[in-house]
């Protein structure tokens, strides 16, 4: 817990970038964006872009990406790629942070939101990102992702992905241990602030930093945030908004906490993840945090 509190100190703390290098790289690559989308595999980038429109988005082509400094690495334990059945591959790509200083972003984006076709949304915060070095993967074995998919008879996780050289967990809360955030289908990348999104699901109320409510807090924000939504903020993959998880949780705890750790003995067709490895002061503190919400 004191390590979670230490981490949560640099969320707070750093920016992706910092300001003077995010200068110099300005008149060098800015030619990077498209006002247009060029080809389906352009990567598409949006929020805190400097002197773009907030709502607009800018697209950069995969050729782009592959002119951009490249970094290889071998990669063994990723959860998409051991379910896969192919548990070690050679990928190369280009470091979150990198194309973050390529880019325009304002010098206050302190999280990148990777946005997947079916609506998953995988937050990296400037810690995690310092502490973690996420590669956006260009190629898989020398070949793109489509074409690595078709020769090895694997769902196309493309047209990006991120992925690690390698990842160790740097800190847990209760038996929530950090995850490695390994998104595929990624589509693009929204440059946003944590307060924007993490403040947008902080409990209601002044709650002690180990109190259950704020203990649920930091689970939720680095699990359910990736598929359920509270207004704009997270994923919207579950259809199942803050407001549907917090009246669960008010109308039958019990009930809520079987859904966590195991959806499908709640609904045979359930096809969110089980976390049989989260105990029962996790599950009640999951619990106590989202009935703060008092089911809106
Ligand atoms: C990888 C995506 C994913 C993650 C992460 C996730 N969920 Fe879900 N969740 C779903 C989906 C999809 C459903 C809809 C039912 C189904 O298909 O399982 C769902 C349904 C639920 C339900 C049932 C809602 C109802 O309709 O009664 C609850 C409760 C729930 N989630 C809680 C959570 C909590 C709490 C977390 C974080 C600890 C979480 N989920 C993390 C995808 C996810």
């Amino acid at each position: 817990m004191i390590i979670g509190l230490a981490a949560m100190c640099t969320v707070l703390c750093c920016a992706l970038v910092p300001a003077a290098h995010s200068a110099q790289v300005v008149a060098a690559d800015s030619g990077l964006l498209h006002l247009s989308r060029q080809s389906v595999t352009d990567l598409e980038v949006s929020g805190l872009l400097a002197g773009v429109p907030q709502a607009s988005h800018r697209f950069i082509t995969y050729q782009a990406l592959l002119s951009l400094p490249q970094v290889s690495a071998t990669v063994i334990s990723d959860e998409n790629f051991t379910e896969m059945k192919t548990p070690r591959v050679e990928i190369s790509g280009v470091y979150l942070s990198e194309l973050a200083r390529r880019i325009r972003i304002a010098s206050d984006s302190d999280l990148i939101n990777a946005l997947c076709v079916d609506r998953y949304r995988a937050p990296y915060p400037a810690s995690y990102i310092a502490a973690h070095q996420p590669i956006l993967v260009l190629k898989i074995n020398g070949q793109t992702a489509s074409e690595w998919a078709r020769k090895t008879g694997n769902q196309d996780p493309g047209p990006y992905l991120i992925t690690h050289a390698n990842f160790a967990p740097s800190f847990h809360t209760l038996s929530y241990q950090e995850r490695p955030q390994v998104p595929t289908e990624v589509v693009g990348l929204e440059f946003t602030r944590q307060k924007n999104v993490f403040d947008t699901i902080s409990p209601p109320g002044k709650f002690a930093a180990d109190s259950p409510e704020m203990l649920g807090y930091r689970i939720a924000r680095e699990d359910c945030l990736r598929c359920h939504n509270r207004g704009l903020a997270g994923g919207t993959k579950a259809n199942r908004s803050w407001a549907v998880l917090s009246k669960r949780a008010i109308d039958d705890p019990v009930l809520f906490a079987r859904s966590i750790q195991d959806p499908r003995s709640v609904d045979r067709k359930a096809t969110m993840p089980a976390n049989p490895h989260y105990d029962a002061a996790t599950l009640a503190a999951l619990t106590t945090y989202f009935r703060t919400f008092s089911g809106k």
